[in-house]
């Protein structure tokens, strides 16, 4: 595998989701792949899960690990052909990419989407640069459109907890204070067409996704019908995708104890970090059906199987 930008670039799920099973029983077998290989992480916003669990994986292969926190730490970048640079961008992607070349053997990169500029975003300007200049491998650890890696390791927590060949999986939108990208929304849909399930999308009226992204998917804009005898409820607040950026505190379609109770004892799934009493209850997340912290724990493996795909294939 040369890159892993979106989830387009699993070739077969259901092996993926086998042999990250299987690295999660063993995640010391292939200790040895990596060693003499450096992965670089850069980040140009904040984390805590992307850059724990990616670290850990790299460790877990024997690969040494550089961090770079780039916004205030790095030279300010710019990405446009030809542009007389005599104003606040200090060092242009064609030269920071090729550097970072000589340093590592595997690059990844978080870089969200501003909300500015839907164009700007849904290019994709910062990954898409970098894979054309960069002569290694990339991995998105959440670009502006999209959070592969998470929606990977969504699809290894429902396949590990589902009871049924074909669960019926809920994606529902929940109000939070700031706007926020819709690049885990969209992976987790275009990963959901690719898994067995009946799978619903909730939100308000004016918060649909891309429809390049959602294609068929229903959506069913009362949430308390579409969590009827369902036995996944995963949650995510995202900004308008039409009116781009614009957000809403509609405290209606916050995750209630009532709302899961209408489910099939539905599992409560989140990305996070999620803010209590905001987008969910406290009874809600701290109950026995939350499965947040497995999911956060299934990240490690998520980025383990993508890094061993790429050493393998170099
Ligand atoms: N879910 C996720 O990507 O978490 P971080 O933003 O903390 O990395």
């Amino acid at each position: 595998m040369e890159n892993y930008f979106s989830i387009q670039d699993i070739d077969s799920l259901s092996n993926w989701i086998d042999e990250a099973t299987a690295m999660k029983k063993k995640p010391l077998a292939n200790k040895t792949l990596g060693i003499d290989k450096t992965i670089g992480l850069l980040f140009f916003n904040p984390s805590l899960r992307t850059r724990l669990s990616t670290q850990k994986a790299a460790l877990n292969l024997g690969m040494n690990v550089i961090v770079m926190n780039f916004t205030g730490e790095g030279w300010s970048l710019e990405y446009g052909d030809g542009t007389i640079m005599d104003q606040g961008n200090s060092e242009h992607v064609k030269e920071a990419a090729q550097v970072v070349s000589q340093y590592c053997d595997v690059l990844a990169i978080r870089a969200f989407a501003k909300l500015e500029n839907r164009e700007e975003d849904y290019s994709e300007k910062v990954l898409k640069n970098f894979i054309k200049y960069t002569t290694i491998p990339v991995v998105n650890m959440e670009s502006a459109t999209g959070h592969p890696l998470q929606a990977l390791t969504d699809a290894i927590t429902i396949a590990e907890y589902r009871k049924t060949d074909k669960p019926k999986v809920v994606l529902s939108w929940a109000p939070h204070p700031k706007a926020l990208p819709q690049a885990v929304a969209n992976s987790f849909v275009e990963m959901m067409q690719r898994t067995d399930a009946h799978f619903v999308i909730t939100h308000p009226v004016g918060f649909e996704l891309a429809s390049q992204i959602t294609k068929e998917v229903p959506i069913d804009y009362n949430q308390e019908n579409a969590f009827k005898d369902a036995d996944f409820i995963y949650v995510k607040n995202w900004s308008s995708y039409a009116d781009y950026g614009k957000t809403l505190e509609d405290n209606s379609w916050r995750i209630t104890d009532e709302k899961m109770k209408l489910t099939n004892n539905a599992k409560f799934m989140h990305c996070l970090p999620v803010r209590r009493n905001v987008v969910v209850d406290d009874i809600v997340i701290d109950s026995e059906n939350s499965i947040v912290i497995e999911q956060a724990n299934n990240r490690t493996y998520a980025a383990q199987l993508v890094l061993k795909k790429i050493l393998e294939s170099k």
